[in-house]
């Protein structure tokens, strides 16, 4: 957790300072940073791990970028325009350089754009991916020595990962835990294999030893991290990465493991064994699909049929648990026909997934797509991301009644006073809304049981019941 400046130093100055006084106090802070963070789990927990660091070496942490001697932009290059959003972003920067404060851009549109931001935005002085963090140090020692243009771009070879444990952690009761970095799939969409580098494995102990620490500190909840967790390849192989999973599981005081993202080429059958044999792992997969066309999953690399997909889901379905699955779709790759489309959307519905997150299909820089033109017009990937949307939510509506009248554990995460709810999470990672007849409120991060009242396409409804 982290403390805002003005916290932190009130107590010296509240009796007796002006606020212009507060102001000069708060200046006289030498050492002061704002982080803005855009992306995926990964970058937020890279940011958590910047933070970590950067306190380590002595710097706080504010809330206000008018207060902040150094300010990072976290960025994100996944999709659409992002490089513009960042450039146009700076651009907003740009106001400031005047007061000397200092700028760093970091994550995947560093690495992507490199020294052409010192080019367009010369008032930044560190440009660096994520495969450099790990020289984060010594590249601020250089930033304070008052050098320009220090870059962190030439790591992503790197056999190593960025392990510190000076992490901020910024989610009270979710512990993220990077275990793979980097990916060496190649999908032809994909601009992660050219930002974040090739695929490194973090060693299983070195996991296990992260998840008895945050235990220790009150955490309850682990997700485990990485572009593809299902490729984990333990450097010291001694573990799978179902067997990494068990033992995460195992860790005295968690009572709940989350996985994220996984590809469907690497998903093995253990994995599904693991999760029926540990009641702590989550009863949840997100398995991205991408395309339900064998032809387009074809063109976008992917390395799979639609059949070999199904055959996955169908261990899945085979577990004894009610495992929720939830996908990623890319409508209008290039080439992408409207049975092609079809053939996704049949896909959502023989699966039943709980939840899709549907993008339209955009150009990434560096990717092999780029090379083929873009050949579905806006207003086409418009219209199909509807068509997925729109099914997909009769499909939720549908299977989100198989929750009416189930009783589970829901971890809560907060308190909705005007509908006098409380909201919070299912193993499955399902919000659940649920009403309480004890006076006082139950603490987020508490796990209460509740039986399932009211379903919704999105959430469900319930109260809480007491379990003797
Ligand atoms: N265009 C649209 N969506 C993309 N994704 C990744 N790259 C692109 C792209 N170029 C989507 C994929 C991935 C999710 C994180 O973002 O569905 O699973
Ligand atoms: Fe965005 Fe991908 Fe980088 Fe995550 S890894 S921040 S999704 S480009």
């Amino acid at each position: 957790m982290w403390r805002s400046l003005t916290s932190i130093i009130r107590p010296c100055v509240e009796s007796s300072a002006a606020p212009e006084q507060q102001r000069d106090i708060l200046k006289s802070v030498s050492k002061t940073f704002y982080i803005e963070t855009f992306g995926c789990q990964m970058n937020a927990h890279d940011s958590e791990k910047v933070i970590g660091t950067l306190e380590h070496e002595g710097y706080l942490r504010v809330e206000d970028e008018a207060e902040a001697g150094l300010i990072l932009y976290n960025t994100c290059s996944i999709r659409d325009k992002a490089e513009q959003k960042v450039f146009h972003r700076l651009n907003e920067y740009k106001r400031m350089q005047g007061e000397g404060k200092k700028f760093a851009v970091i994550g995947c549109v560093a690495q992507q754009e490199g020294t052409r931001i010192f080019d367009k935005a010369p008032y930044v002085s560190l440009v660096s991916g994520s495969a450099s963090y790990r020289n984060l140090p010594q590249m601020l020692a250089r930033l304070e020595a008052g050098e320009n243009r220090i870059t962190g771009l030439d790591d992503r070879q790197t056999d190593e990962t960025f392990e510190t444990e000076f992490v901020a952690r910024t989610n009270p009761h979710r512990g993220y835990i990077t275990i793979i970095e980097g990916c060496d799939k190649f999908c032809a969409y994909c601009v992660v294999p050219y930002t974040r580098g090739k695929e490194r494995s973090r060693a299983a102990n070195s996991v296990i030893d992260e998840a008895i620490r945050i235990a220790d500190q009150g955490f309850t909840e682990i997700q485990l991290l990485g572009q593809n967790v299902n490729s984990y390849n333990d450097p010291s192989a001694k573990m799978t990465f179902a067997e990494l999973l068990a033992a995460v599981g195992s860790v005295p005081g968690i009572k709940r493991v989350r996985f994220t993202t996984s590809h469907p080429r690497d998903f093995t059958k253990d994995i599904v064994d693991a999760i029926d044999a540990v009641p702590t792992l989550c009863d949840h997969v997100h398995l991205p699909v991408q395309s339900g066309s064998t032809a387009v999953l074809k063109a976008m690399n992917r390395e799979y049929t639609r059949d070999w997909y199904l055959e996955r889901i169908s261990w899945i379905k085979a577990a004894k648990r009610d495992i929720s699955m939830t996908s990623d779709i890319i409508v209008g790759f290039p080439g992408e026909t409207e049975q092609d489309l079809e053939d996704t959307a049949t896909l959502l519905e023989e699966v039943g997934y709980d939840q899709v997150f549907a993008f339209k299909y955009s150009p990434r820089p560096n990717t092999p797509a780029v090379t083929l033109a873009d050949s579905i017009p806006d207003e086409v990937k418009v219209a199909r991301l509807q068509v997925i949307l729109e099914r997909q939510r009769a499909i939720q509506k549908a299977s989100y009644q198989r929750h009416l009248g189930e009783v589970m554990e829901v971890m809560v995460e907060g308190h909705n006073h005007q509908r006098g709810q409380v909201t919070g999470r299912s193993s499955q990672n399902k919000t659940v809304n649920f009403t309480v007849t004890d006076p006082i409120l139950p603490a987020t991060g508490s796990y209460r049981t509740v039986k399932i009242t009211q379903t919704f396409p999105n959430s469900l409804v319930g109260e809480a019941v007491r379990v003797n």
